[in-house]
């Protein structure tokens, strides 16, 4: 196949998306249904362009990520997603996909989520089925549960449903309702040891997992209207009490798979310096907070009006730690993207070794 062939794919784009409320623990593994409802923005920063290409002369699904042939995990995990797509729509037809993130994978955000959400649009699409954004949305979570929520625009909540169809994320406030500031800073490649699927489903291990569980409702309903009222005071140490709640549950999990370990770790020492730099910071008057997923890097949040006196204290401690940065706003939800604007590691089927 050649890189002229591809001109007949569709290409969707979709940004990752930052929870404020966490995804913790599954109600059904196999439907990834979750137990709680989560809140999210999506990240602008940040972008995943897929293209998807039904070709019957394929005899199976070619998945290219990054430039490179994805690995046998990867490509089964877009092929399940593709066998929903095609059972829906009818056909056995094999697809090329090509998905490109223009952000590093160490970054710790998201990309399964921006990944799932492209790949959905774009394969939906491709197939001509016309699904409004909660279908797309309860499919997209088929793929990665937290990929339903960068199916819809800016603020979004999914919700805990008990059935496959009811469970979908929807736009709470458009992107344009805050003008927020997200500074995700990482630390290097640090591999995730325990994936974010052996952290859901060691979560209820955790002796404070009833706790969590018996206060999210509150938390959620707080969240919901600080966003609502553009209100950083409320909401800020809000999604840090709630960050570290979902950590305290992972330090206190046992994985099934892992009877050596007492608990699961995603920080970093950096992780922790920069918590107490927040700290620190807000003692001196910033009104900058944080919030961290299953791993190492810190996403800080802040208003538009404080960036430059934030910016003037977060970039010289990003330049000591060594770490890297993206600087996001709200985003919008998933969207197709028309030939000439797909940037062209989207659109080019050939592998670098
Ligand atoms: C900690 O099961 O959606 O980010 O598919 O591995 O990306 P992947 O993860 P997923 O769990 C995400 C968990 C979280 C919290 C959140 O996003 O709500």
């Amino acid at each position: 196949m050649n890189a002229d062939a591809i001109q007949g794919g569709t290409t969707a784009a979709a940004h990752p998306n930052l929870a404020l409320v966490k995804y913790w623990g599954q109600r059904q593994a196999a439907l990834n249904l979750p137990l709680n409802n989560s809140i999210s923005l999506n990240l602008d920063g940040a972008t995943t362009h897929t293209t998807v290409m039904f070709d019957t002369t394929l005899p199976h699904d070619r998945v290219v990520i990054n430039q490179a042939l994805a690995s046998p995990a990867a490509a089964q995990r877009v092929s399940a997603h593709l066998d929903r797509i095609r059972a829906i729509a009818g056909v056995d037809t094999r697809a090329l996909v090509i998905s490109h993130n223009d952000f590093p994978a160490e970054a710790g955000v998201a990309s399964s989520a921006a990944a799932f959400a492209a790949l959905t649009l774009a394969a939906t699409h491709a197939l001509g089925l016309q699904f409004d954004d909660r279908r797309l949305s309860a499919l997209a979570r088929l793929g990665s549960g937290s990929a339903c929520r960068s199916i819809p625009d800016g603020f979004v909540e999914w919700v805990a449903a008990e059935a496959d169809e009811d469970s979908y994320a929807y736009a709470i406030a458009p992107c344009g309702h805050w003008d927020l500031n997200v500074t995700t800073i990482f630390f290097g490649s640090h591999a995730k040891e325990v994936s974010s699927l052996e952290g859901h489903r060691a979560a209820d291990t955790s002796p404070f997992f009833t706790t969590r569980m018996a206060g999210i409702d509150t938390t959620l309903e707080r969240v919901r209207s600080a966003i609502l009222r553009r209100d950083l005071l409320e909401l800020g140490l809000l999604i840090e009490r709630e960050a570290i709640s979902l950590h305290v549950i992972a330090m206190t999990s046992q994985p099934p798979e892992r009877p050596w370990m007492s608990g699961i770790y995603y920080w970093q020492p950096q992780t922790l310096d920069l918590i107490q730099r927040v700290q620190q910071w807000r003692r001196q008057g910033l009104q900058v907070y944080f919030t961290l997923d299953a791993g190492p890097s810190v996403h800080l949040i802040y208003e538009e009006d404080d960036r430059a006196s934030i910016l003037a204290h977060v970039t010289p401690a990003i330049a000591e730690l060594g770490a890297g940065v993206i600087h996001s706003r709200p985003g919008r939800g998933a969207w197709l993207v028309p030939l000439d604007e797909v940037p062209a590691p989207a659109l080019d089927p050939t592998c670098r070794m």
